[in-house]
């Protein structure tokens, strides 16, 4: 490890792991950490420096059990449970994210934030992948601190306690359909669950603070719909823009899978889109998210 630490020339301040960012506005790759062999509480808490300095930190070469990525998940948090995917069924807090050869749709194929539905949404969600297609099905992620800081201070003031509102199950999905449509129609496959009185349309704050890190950021995503207190006709120009503008490409990373590596993105601060480029190939992913706090 220590070898490993002296040839970071990214950051110096890391004394246990190597930090490697990715691209100029977010990620990193985090070297010099074996998650089955063990993670201890000094090199985990530099993990989750890195995690919020970077919003999303990637690790390469985990060979790890569903049991061993669960028991890493919840050094993060208690497990925050997908309210509409279903869940593996030996294993609650995983859902698997599977596309075979024969399946056209993926999921996760626009930018968004996980669970921004929810009145209390996941703050971090963990991808590990099991099956890549060799050079595809990479995943993008946009840095939310970087879109609104970047906006106008006219742009800022206006939006300055403005909610809006995201909506899990809308027929604002690209496919315009609802998710049972799509089950119907045969473009989603994921198991569905029926989530039940669980709430599913919820109001957050546009400019959002981290709780964390104390920084504000631009909180909205494919599940957001319009404004509150606003028609959607009249939400749509800005939200367009903002949503354009949040995912330029210089606030943009891309990861490139390999088996057995591992995303943790912070959903709070970042949006992320798996890119649907592998038609018959496939790709097979086990996710977790962890439970986070009601933005504010
Ligand atoms: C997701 O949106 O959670 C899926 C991301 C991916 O499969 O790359």
């Amino acid at each position: 490890m220590a070898d490993i630490a002296a040839a970071s020339s990214q950051d110096q301040t890391y004394k246990r792991i190597a930090v490697k960012p990715i691209a100029g506005a977010l990620g990193a790759e985090i070297e010099g950490v074996d998650i089955a062999g063990g993670v201890d509480p000094e090199v985990f808490d530099e993990i989750y420096r890195a995690w919020l300095e970077n919003n999303v930190i990637f690790f390469r070469g985990q060979s790890i059990s569903p049991a061993q990525q669960i028991e890493f998940a919840k050094r993060f948090g208690d497990i925050h449970v997908h309210l509409f995917n279903k869940a593996m069924d030996d294993h609650p807090e995983i859902t698997e994210i599977l596309k075979t050869p024969e399946m056209k749709s993926n999921a996760g194929g626009r930018w968004h934030s996980d669970q921004m539905y929810t009145p209390v949404p996941a703050k971090a969600t963990m991808l590990y992948s099991r099956e890549i297609p060799e050079g595809r099905g990479d995943t993008m992620f946009s840095n939310m601190y970087l879109a609104y800081e970047t906006l106008s201070e006219g742009m800022k003031a206006s939006l300055q306690g403005l909610k809006a509102i995201h909506n899990g199950d809308s027929r604002n999905h690209p496919s315009g359909m609802t998710r049972m449509e799509r089950v119907k129609a045969g473009s989603i496959h994921m198991p569905q669950i029926d989530p039940g009185k669980a709430q599913t349309i919820s109001s957050h704050p546009v400019v959002r603070t981290h709780p964390e890190t104390g920084r504000k950021l631009l909180y909205i995503g494919g599940h957001t719909e319009r404004f509150e207190g606003w028609a959607e006709e009249e939400s749509k120009p800005l939200l367009d823009y903002l949503k354009t503008h949040a995912t330029r490409p210089e606030f943009v990373c891309r990861f490139h899978w390999t088996e057995n590596a591992m995303a943790m993105w912070d959903n709070r601060c970042c949006q992320h889109f798996a890119i649907n480029d592998y038609d018959g190939y496939q790709r097979r992913m086990h996710k977790i998210m962890v439970k986070g706090d009601a933005p504010f």
